[in-house]
């Protein structure tokens, strides 16, 4: 019988790409709440711990149904090498409420932004290549080069399509713009 913390860590390494390795326990948003304890426990048993802020409230309804599928593909094997907890279905609906609480906000939940220029369109295109697009007001001006850089990292990591430094320009001129 393999050591489960073992299994788990390689897993969560073979799971990167899917799951980027972002969050601590501690550092998630509102640690000691039900949703952030319950997320910890049933969602880092396959691959890392999940950023609620990977998707918009939009977007987690449908992840979290594919994970449940995920859930019962594995967990109805006999083969006993990974032992598996199973969310019941009002702890699913407390780390959806969770995930949703703490999401990211998505451009349709805002003041309407024209995506126009340049930068417009190259954030319509490439942006939207993994959750929808964002609102670019949730982020100081000064913090979005950063935010850009990281996303350009994982469209090489998962093998996206990427930007040019031209386009990554205009995309963070862009969302500075409309940016808080
Ligand atoms: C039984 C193993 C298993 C468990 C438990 C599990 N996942 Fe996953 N997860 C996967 C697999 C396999 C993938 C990659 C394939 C896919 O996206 O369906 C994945 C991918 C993901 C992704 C990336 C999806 C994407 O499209 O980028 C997120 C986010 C995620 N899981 C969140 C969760 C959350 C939240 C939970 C807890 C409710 C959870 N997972 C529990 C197996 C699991
Ligand atoms: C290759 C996939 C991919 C692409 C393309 C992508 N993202 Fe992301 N995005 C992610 C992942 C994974 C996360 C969650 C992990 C994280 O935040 O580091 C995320 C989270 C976010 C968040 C919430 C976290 C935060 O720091 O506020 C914002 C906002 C965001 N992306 C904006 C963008 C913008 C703007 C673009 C286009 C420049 C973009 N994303 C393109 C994968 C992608």
């Amino acid at each position: 019988m393999p050591d489960q913390a073992e299994l788990r860590g390689l897993l969560a390494d073979l799971m990167r790409a899917w799951v980027p390795p972002r969050s601590e326990p501690s550092a998630l948003p509102d640690p000691a709440s039900r949703g952030a304890k319950l997320l910890s426990t049933h969602c880092a048993q396959c691959h890392g711990l999940p950023d609620p802020k990977a998707y918009s409230g939009n977007e987690w309804p449908r992840v979290l149904d594919r994970m449940a599928l995920r859930v019962t593909a594995i967990g109805s094997r006999r083969c006993q090498l990974l032992k598996l907890t199973v969310p019941t279905a009002e702890e699913h609906k407390t780390i959806l409420d969770y995930l949703k609480r703490h999401a990211f906000e998505p451009l349709n939940a805002g003041p309407s932004v024209p995506l126009e220029g340049k930068g417009g369109l190259a954030f319509l295109t490439f942006c939207s290549q993994c959750h929808d697009l964002p609102h670019p007001r949730q982020h100081l001006v000064s913090e979005w080069p950063k935010v850009v850089d990281r996303m350009q990292d994982y469209a090489y990591f998962v093998g996206r399509r990427m930007i040019t430094d031209a386009e990554k320009e205009a995309i963070t001129e862009f969302l500075k713009s409309k940016g808080r």
